[in-house]
This record gives structure tokens, C-alpha cells and sequence, in this order.
């Protein structure tokens, strides 16, 4: 580790980090001797927030024998997590670890003038669903929930209703759905607010309706400011409905979301915000029709229409439901970049500039949520990350952020938003002239020749690899820099150029 590595990127490599199975009640911190927490350290690593790793390490790990090690459930039947050499390594990092700009930074924000202790909320779903659920939440530290979707309707749910795509780990990539609303009757919940008011003055209560015509919408408003709510979240994007002018499709529809968008205001002062759908091309004009309704601010994305596969034993699409499936909501990290790219559009669009922006999708950990809010998010919500790995991620969302901003010299979290929006340009505008050539680092390279054959087959036939020393060279004539070969290195040993050239075909350069 070198000292000019910025403290929020230092130990890069996760791999043996994410062996880890975050645990319940870990095993591995009950067998520390020294009664340090390395399950605790882990799943820092795990959610890459480096300086939390750092001060779980309360103990020396130089001459003991591990026996945090052999407690690892993995052990026996795979190979245990390294911790030990895991906690001796950012042991050494922390030695060079380099100075913060600052010492404190502020967290705090706001939802349309409601102030947010921090800009993290659990996003209307399962996850926060009843008055236990929300009151751990609070607990463990998240800032405020947007509770389940309530509505006066009936639901009718089925068993199984979830399927998932997943990286290697076994980790969720993306998520499906196929869940409807809340299944507490009005009361029920009402009575849910009114508790969570008393017991958490300072939490943020965020209620999310959906009603079957503008009397319900102002009326289920209105009960639920009655009851404490902070906030109204219009539900115009909830997929899984079976009847027409309910949730996803209000929100494809300009006409209908700003009448329902009214309605709702009738029945409140509360701030609303409508949460808007993904399935649409465009949602410029959708949260435009909102703001024409009388929103105070946008919710997005709700998940995207999926199908995530198909048993290829049964032939049916998952989750299969007594031998059929359905289209359902797609959530968690493959939906980021499409969920960022919403945001953007918002937060740029000159008519929009006063809406508050509520982000959500995909988010995991704190560079995701720094990602949202450097894109416009003002505040960010979170389900299919909790619903894998419990409310205990607020920890290292929360500490990773802080190191982040500790370390860029930012106090205030709210200097950050829209910090990125400028990056954004239209087709016509973006620079095209220059070609950035890879630059190869044989030091780290392992020779895998992995660049070459994307070079060879997805690019431009750029690299030349010689089998008998198993090093890359680069073809500079025959180079765009498109840096497929960069993305593909599994050893970081190819970096942007040092050199550039305005293009020109004739132009030649050797690595
Ligand atoms: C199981 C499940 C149930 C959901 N139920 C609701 C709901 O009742 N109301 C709502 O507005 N959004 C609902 N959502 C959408 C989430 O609030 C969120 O918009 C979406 O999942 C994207 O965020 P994520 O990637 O962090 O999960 C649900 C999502 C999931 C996964």
C-alpha cells in the first residue's frame, strides 16, 4: 500500500473478503481471545469501507494462532476466511494510512424540509413492513423508512414470489418480485405510525399509498398525516397490479399521475413525492406531470419488468408459481445504471431544479450512494441490499461515506449533491478527437494474454502476445483506445495512458 492511496480506496482486493458469509452473530469475533470483532472487520471489507476494517482491529494478530479461523463455519468444509492474514495486512496499512482533511463531517439532509439525521432510508417494501421491523431499523441507525405500500384493497400474494440472478459469491446481481402491497389493513398501520411517532420523534416516516381513485389518494393522505407520517410517497410504480389505473400503470401515464398526484396533495400539507416507474422511455415528462400535479419531489426507480430466467428442466420462468410465473419488478446492483441514469434526467432538466430527488436502486454501499448523490439523489432508500444482508449495512454505508467525505474535505454532506450532474452531455457535445492509449504495467501483469484475446475478438486487434513470454505489447496504429482490454485485466495492470494523440489514422505509438 502506498501512502498517496486515498483512504477510502485502500485495500483494493476483495477476494478474500467476500469468502466471508457475514454470518449471523459471527462465529469468528466469539473466538477472538483478545475480544476484537473480526466478523465485524469483514464485513467492512466486504462492503469496501476500508477505515471501518481498520478500527475493528482492536487486537495483535502477530503471534496468535487463529483460533478465529477454526471457528469459521466454512471450516471443514471449505477453506476458512484468511482472517489472520487479512488483519495483518490492514494492520500494516493502517501504518501509512494517509491524514484526513478534516476530523467531522455532517451527515444530515433533508426530504422537502424534514430533516434526515442521515440520507439513508429503507425503501417501501418488505423491509419495512411492520412496527418491529421499522423500530430495529431505527435502531441500527437508518435515518427513516418509507414504509410498505399501503393501500384499502385486498392482497392476494403468491408462494414463492422472489428469483434472483447472482454473481459467483452467490451474491444477488439483481433481484425479481413478484410481491404487491401492504397486507395490514389502513388501521393496522395507522396504528404502526402513530406507535413509531411517539417512540421516534426524530425518525423520518415516509408513507407510501396507492390508492384505486382520487378520494382514496386524498384520503389515505390524509389519514396518514393524522397518524405521523413525515411524508406521502404517491406508489405510481408498483408492477405486480392486476388491475388497470393501479401502480405502474398510473406512472406511464402523464395524465394520470398528475391527477392522482393532485388528489394526494388535496388530502395532505404533507410534502409528497411521487415515485415513478422505470418502465417508461422517458421519465422527464412523467415527474414533469407530477411537479404540474403539485409533487414536491420525485421517488426512483421502482423495480423494471423482468423475466429472470426459465428452470430449463420444468420450462417454466421463475419463480414458478404452481407451474407458471409472471412478469415481475427487477431491483438490487444490475439496476443501478439504469436507475442513475433516471436520476440524472431529473436532476438536469431545468423545470425539475426545485424537486427534491429521493434515489434508489441497486444501492449496496456507500460509493453507490455517493454515486446517487453526486447525480442529484438527495436522499437515498434501500431494500434489495437489506433484504440480503439485514439493516446492518447502515453501519458501513454510514462510515464509508464519512471517511470519504473526511477525506476530500467535505463537511457537509449536501455540498455533494448534483457534485457530478455537469459530467453529463448530450452525443453532439462529448469529445471524440483524442485516443487514450493502454498503457501496460508488466510488473503486475500475470500473463494470462486475457486483453489480447478481447483484443483480438471484441476490439481492434491492437495487442500483440507473444506465447513464449506471455507479454502484451500494443499496437499503436492499430489502437482506438477503446480500453476493452483495461476493463478485462484481472490484475489492474493496464492503466488510462500517459500518452494521447488528437486522433489520426497515421499516428503511431509504441507501449
Ligand atoms: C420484495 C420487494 C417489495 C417491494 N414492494 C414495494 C412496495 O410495496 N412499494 C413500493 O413503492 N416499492 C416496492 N418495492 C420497490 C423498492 O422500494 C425499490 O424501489 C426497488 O426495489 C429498487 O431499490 P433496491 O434495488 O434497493 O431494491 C419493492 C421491492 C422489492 C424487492
Amino acid at each position: 500500500m502506498k501512502a498517496e492511496v486515498p483512504q477510502y480506496m485502500m485495500f483494493y482486493d476483495r477476494s478474500e473478503a467476500s469468502k466471508c458469509l457475514l454470518c449471523c452473530d459471527p462465529v469468528c469475533s466469539k473466538a477472538c481471545p483478545q475480544g476484537a470483532d473480526p466478523g465485524g472487520m469483514l464485513r467492512s471489507l466486504f462492503f469496501r469501507n476500508y477505515i471501518g476494517a481498520v478500527r475493528r482491529i482492536t487486537c495483535n494478530c502477530t503471534y496468535c494462532n487463529a483460533p478465529c479461523e477454526k471457528a469459521c463455519v466454512l471450516n471443514g468444509k471449505k477453506s476458512p476466511v484468511g482472517i489472520r492474514n487479512l488483519m495483518l495486512q490492514l494492520t500494516e496499512d493502517a501504518r501509512v494510512l494517509p491524514k484526513s482533511k478534516i476530523d467531522k463531517v455532517d451527515l444530515s439532509t433533508d426530504i422537502c424540509g424534514v430533516k434526515l439525521e442521515n440520507p439513508f432510508l429503507l425503501s417501501s417494501s418488505v423491509v419495512a413492513s411492520s412496527y418491529d421491523m421499522c423500530r430495529r431499523a431505527f435502531e441500527a441507525g437508518w435515518a427513516g423508512v418509507s414504509f410498505k405500500t399501503i393501500c384499502s384493497f385486498p392482497q392476494h400474494e403468491t408462494s414463492p414470489r422472489f428469483s434472483a440472478i447472482r454473481h459467483h459469491s452467490n451474491a444477488f446481481c439483481g433481484f425479481k418480485n413478484i410481491e404487491q402491497l401492504s397486507d395490514h389493513s389502513v388501521e393496522e398501520n395507522m396504528q404502526i405510525f402513530e406507535q413509531l411517532r411517539r417512540e421516534f420523534p426524530a425518525k423520518v416516516i415516509i408513507a407510501s399509498i396507492m390508492g384505486q381513485n382520487e378520494k382514496e389518494w386524498s384520503d389515505l393522505a390524509a389519514k396518514c398525516e393524522k397518524a405521523g407520517a413525515s411524508v406521502i410517497e404517491c406508489n405510481f410504480s408498483c408492477p405486480n397490479m392486476e388491475d388497470d389505473q393501479l401502480g405502474s400503470t398510473i406512472g406511464q401515464s402523464e395524465e394520470l399521475i398528475e391527477r392522482f398526484t393532485r388528489a394526494t396533495k388535496r388530502g395532505t400539507n404533507l410534502p409528497v413525492l411521487a415515485k415513478l416507474t422505470p418502465n417508461v422511455a422517458d421519465m422527464v415528462p412523467m415527474a414533469l406531470a407530477a411537479k404540474h400535479g403539485g409533487a414536491d419531489g420525485i421517488s426512483a426507480i421502482n423495480t423494471i419488468n423482468s423475466i429472470t430466467g426459465v428452470d430449463i428442466d420444468t420450462l417454466v420462468a421463475l419463480p414458478a408459481v404452481s407451474g407458471k410465473s409472471i412478469i415481475g419488478g427487477y431491483s438490487g446492483s444490475a439496476v443501478k445504471p439504469i436507475a442513475l441514469r433516471f436520476i440524472s434526467d431529473i436532476s438536469r432538466c431545468e423545470e425539475l431544479k426545485d424537486m427534491h430527488i429521493s434515489g434508489m436502486g441497486g444501492i449496496e454501499i456507500w460509493r453507490d450512494a455517493l454515486e446517487f448523490m453526486l447525480l442529484g439523489a438527495g436522499s437515498l432508500q434501500v431494500t434489495t441490499a437489506v433484504m440480503q444482508y439485514g439493516y446492518r449495512i447502515i453501519d458501513d454505508l454510514i462510515e464509508g461515506l464519512e471517511a470519504y467525505m473526511k477525506s476530500k474535505g467535505v463537511s457537509s454532506i449536501k455540498d455533494m449533491i448534483g457534485g457530478a450532474s455537469g459530467s453529463i452531455v448530450n452525443h453532439q457535445s462529448i469529445e471524440r478527437d483524442t485516443i487514450l492509449f493502454p498503457v501496460f504495467d508488466y510488473d503486475r501483469c500475470n500473463g494470462c494474454g486475457r486483453c489480447y484475446i478481447s483484443c483480438m475478438d471484441g476490439g481492434h486487434q491492437a495487442i500483440q502476445f507473444d506465447l513464449s513470454d506471455r507479454r502484451p505489447i500494443l499496437l499503436g496504429t492499430k489502437c482506438v483506445g477503446c480500453h476493452l482490454c483495461r476493463l478485462v485485466c484481472s490484475e489492474k495492470a493496464i492503466s488510462t495512458a500517459k500518452k494521447s494523440i488528437k486522433r489520426n489514422p497515421n499516428t503511431e505509438c509504441t507501449n
